[in-house]
């Protein structure tokens, strides 16, 4: 795992920004995985900024998204598929018909699960794969004691992921029970996985990510054995590290000197 601190959030989400548009520069096809949620909001403000900068070419670019609320349409306001195409797609530029997220709307969940699987496989796999983490350790919707070989299927949500995204519903009611997302084996198969985690309320499932145990406890921890995960974080989310110093050693500032991310 390579971990990259930075002093903060502003910082971090810009070098996630700056790592893909170099890869989407360098390979004007390459199949990216995104991801949703709050610390995306300010990456994709980045990103939109940085292939305007740099003239990127998005018109061959494919993505998947991670996840998709189950039970709700596409067109729904707190929809991913809505919230992707407002804070990245339309203003980058990315065609819609390129984009891919599992269907909401999907009457049968498996279906429409090993079909997601299908496309991805179709498109030649995920080059690179955008993550961030729950404060339990969830990537995608894969909650605690998820398989760590897990493929795209139905997955009940805890009440602590109900409760952290409440926020982008009317209440506790209206908040869905069950997402459509990418398994544990699903995101192990990117060539590369990318995770942004930004603030204190993610300390703990950050440790446990890279230096607790590997197990389902902490979803996030299988990420151990990707042989290429680069791990972004702000000095908050850092806080709770053993190695904090060996990491600051290895990689000043945040800083990535190998090639591939120059
Ligand atoms: P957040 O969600 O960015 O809104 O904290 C991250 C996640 O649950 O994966």
């Amino acid at each position: 795992m390579k971990v990259l601190i930075h002093n903060s959030a502003e910082l971090a989400q810009q070098s996630v920004a700056d790592i893909l548009v170099h890869r989407i520069i360098a390979r004007p096809t390459s199949v990216i995985g995104l991801a949703t949620g709050g610390t995306m909001e300010a990456v994709y403000d980045k990103l939109i900024a940085a292939l305007s900068d740099r003239n990127a070419p998005v018109d061959d670019l494919v993505t998947f998204n991670l996840d998709e609320y189950w039970g709700l349409p596409p067109g729904h306001p707190a929809s991913y598929r809505s919230y992707m195409n407002a804070r990245l797609f339309d203003p980058a530029g990315i065609p819609q018909v390129r984009t891919n997220l599992p269907d909401g709307d999907a009457t049968d969940p498996i279906v429409e699960s090993n079909a997601y699987e299908q496309k991805i496989k179709d498109a030649g796999g995920i080059d690179i794969q955008l993550l961030g983490i729950g404060q339990n350790g969830h990537i995608g919707f894969n909650e605690p004691t998820s398989s760590l070989a897990s493929r795209t299927r139905l997955k009940t949500l805890t009440e602590s992921t109900r409760k952290a995204n409440q926020q982008y519903f009317d209440g506790a009611e209206t908040t869905p029970k069950y997402a459509i997302t990418m398994g544990i084996g699903t995101i192990l198969d990117a060539e590369e996985c990318l995770l942004l985690a930004t603030g204190a309320s993610k300390a703990e499932a950050v440790f446990k990510m890279i230096e607790g145990p590997l197990g389902a406890h902490c979803p996030a921890s299988a990420l151990q054995l990707h042989p290429r995960a680069t791990i972004v974080l702000d000095a908050a989310a850092a806080s709770t590290l053993q190695l904090l110093e060996y990491y600051q050693y290895v990689h000043p500032n945040g800083l990535d000197k190998h090639p591939s991310h120059a």
